[in-house]
């Protein structure tokens, strides 16, 4: 029997929206199906990957394992979210391309959105993180091409030179 669909409103990469959800509905498929943002990549589905990453309030989670119905009055950002018109690309973005972080790019948003969360916080705390607490930060994140070290360089650079 079909789920009861429920109505959610929430703020998806800076506007509001509306929209009829199943309760068992995880976000990622909402994401990829009925917002049709693909950036956000399904990889394990298990929570072990990180592929799946988005901002919700601020906070790195995965997508995977969160209830779309559990976005109602909260914000939502994408890595759709990061881009505009006038820059396609955010520092974090031009970093790990700089770094010759990205591959295959299926790990990318993930990284890219977790960093950008990190660094929201090394802010609020008005601090810059060692490269130990940079790895420390995206050890939720797996990659199967580049050894890490790229990503950690990218990570770091930007969140050590560009942000403050
Ligand atoms: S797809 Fe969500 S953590 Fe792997
Ligand atoms: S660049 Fe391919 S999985 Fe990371």
């Amino acid at each position: 029997m079909d789920d009861k669909l429920i109505k959610i409103s929430f703020s998806l990469n800076g506007k509001s929206l509306t929209k009829n959800v199943s309760p068992s509905l995880f976000l990622i498929d909402f994401i990829r199906d009925e917002l049709k943002l693909k950036g956000t990549k399904p990889g394990c589905r298990e929570g072990e990957c990180g592929a799946c990453t988005v901002l919700v309030n601020g906070v790195a989670i995965n997508s995977c394992l969160f209830l779309a119905i559990n976005i109602h009055g909260k914000e939502l950002i994408t890595i759709e979210g990061l881009s505009s018109i006038e820059k396609p690309l955010h520092p974090i973005q031009e970093k790990m391309l700089e770094h010759g972080a990205v591959q295959c790019g299926f790990c990318s948003t993930g990284i890219v959105l977790t960093t950008k969360a990190f660094d929201d916080e090394c802010r609020s705390d008005g601090k810059i993180p060692s490269r130990q607490e940079v790895k420390k930060s995206l050890e939720g994140h797996l990659c199967r091409c580049t050894g890490y070290t790229k990503i950690v360089d990218a990570a770091e650079d930007y969140l050590t030179h560009s942000s403050f």
